[in-house]
This record gives structure tokens, sequence and C-alpha cells, in this order.
């Protein structure tokens, strides 16, 4: 043990001499912090300000994800988003998952959407068209109606109706 934390300590300190010799890598400042510090949490702690309809995620959708995810989040090349019902046996049911039927928290979604697609694209798009992206694929589910406006108060409070299908231990979701 106390061989491996001297190692450690040599390399540690071997990789600090060559990064001041050579000059590698420069302090990261508050806003590179800022820039990547964006996770939400499922109490929705963390969610930007701004908003977005439903009727307002149909044309984005349709312009930045359908060619991927298919008409309706259904029948597309990549992952299947809406359309599949909750089993009553999730462990032993073969279903495919979607946000519907397998998401534990409506939050999660926003922050998967904004650091991660369009997938050629990620980060591309602003907070309100999030909300909208988000709003309309709670809508393609039946989890939020028609007129739904989602922003940081609307959010959190959407109940998915896979919530009950998790477990936490160590900070950690499992699937029971
Ligand atoms: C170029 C193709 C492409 C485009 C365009 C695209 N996606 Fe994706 N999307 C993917 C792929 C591939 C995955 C699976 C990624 C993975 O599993 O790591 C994915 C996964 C997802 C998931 C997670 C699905 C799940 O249940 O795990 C969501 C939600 C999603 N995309 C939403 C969107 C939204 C919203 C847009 C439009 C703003 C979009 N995508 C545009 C290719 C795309």
């Amino acid at each position: 043990m106390k061989r491996a934390a001297l190692l450690l300590l040599l390399i540690a300190s071997g990789i600090t001499f060559a990064a001041e010799r050579f000059g590698l890598g420069t302090p990261a400042s508050a806003d590179d912090i800022a820039r990547w510090d964006i996770d939400i949490k499922p109490d929705g702690a963390g969610l930007p300000p701004g908003q977005g309809a439903v009727s307002e995620g149909v044309g984005l959708y349709d312009q930045l994800c359908l060619a991927c995810h298919g008409e309706n989040g259904q029948d597309g090349q990549y992952d299947q988003l809406a359309g599949a019902p909750v089993p009553e046996e999730f462990a032993t049911t073969f279903v495919k998952r979607t946000i519907g039927n397998y998401w534990p928290y409506a939050s999660t979604l926003f922050d998967y959407v904004r650091r991660s697609m369009p997938q050629t694209q990620p980060g591309s798009l602003t907070d309100d068209e999030v909300y909208a992206l988000v709003a309309y694929l709670l809508y393609l589910n039946g989890i939020v109606d028609a007129d739904a406006i989602m922003n940081s108060e609307s959010l959190p409070r959407v109940e998915m109706p896979a919530q009950s299908r998790f477990y936490w231990s160590d900070e950690v979701a499992h699937l029971r």
C-alpha cells in the first residue's frame, strides 16, 4: 500500500514537472467551468430560465430530429422516442425502451437533449428550444397535454410513468 502511494506521488510530481517545464495546459477559468457545469438534478435543480410549448416543439422536431428519430418519435433510423407501453413486468418483458416507458425523471430529458442532441450538432439548441422539444416529446408519449408549457417550474412536476420502476442506492437510480 505504502509503495503504491509513493509510486503515485512520483508519477503525479512527474506530471506536474512536465506540465511546468513544457508549458502544457492552462488553469480552467470560472467561465470554462460554468460551461461544463450544466447537469440537472432529478428535482429540477440546475434548470435554466426560459420556456417552450408543445406547439413550438413540433416544428423544431420535424426540422432537427425527425430525420433520425422518425415521425412522432417512431420508426426512425435511431432510438424510438415514443409509442411503446409501460409493461407490467419490466424485468421479464421485452419492450422498446422509450422516454415514456423508461425514463424516471423529466428533468433528465432536458439535460440529455441540451447536451447531446441533435447528434450532429450537440449544444447548438437554445434553452427555449430545448424546453419546447422536451414539451413535444412528453406530449408524444401521452404524458402532458397539447397546450403544455415547460419551464423550470413545470418540468420537475411532471411525473414520469416509469418513475416507480427505479430505486435509489448510493445516489444512483437502479431498475427494479
Ligand atoms: C443524426 C441523427 C440524430 C439526430 C438528428 C437526432 N438524434 Fe437523438 N439520437 C441519435 C442517436 C444515434 C441516439 C442514441 C445515442 C446513444 O445511445 O448514445 C439518440 C438518442 C436520443 C435520445 C435518447 C433516447 C433514449 O431513450 O435513450 C433522445 C431523447 C433524443 N435522441 C432526442 C433527440 C432530439 C430532441 C433531436 C432533435 C433536436 C435529436 N435527438 C436529433 C441520433 C440523432
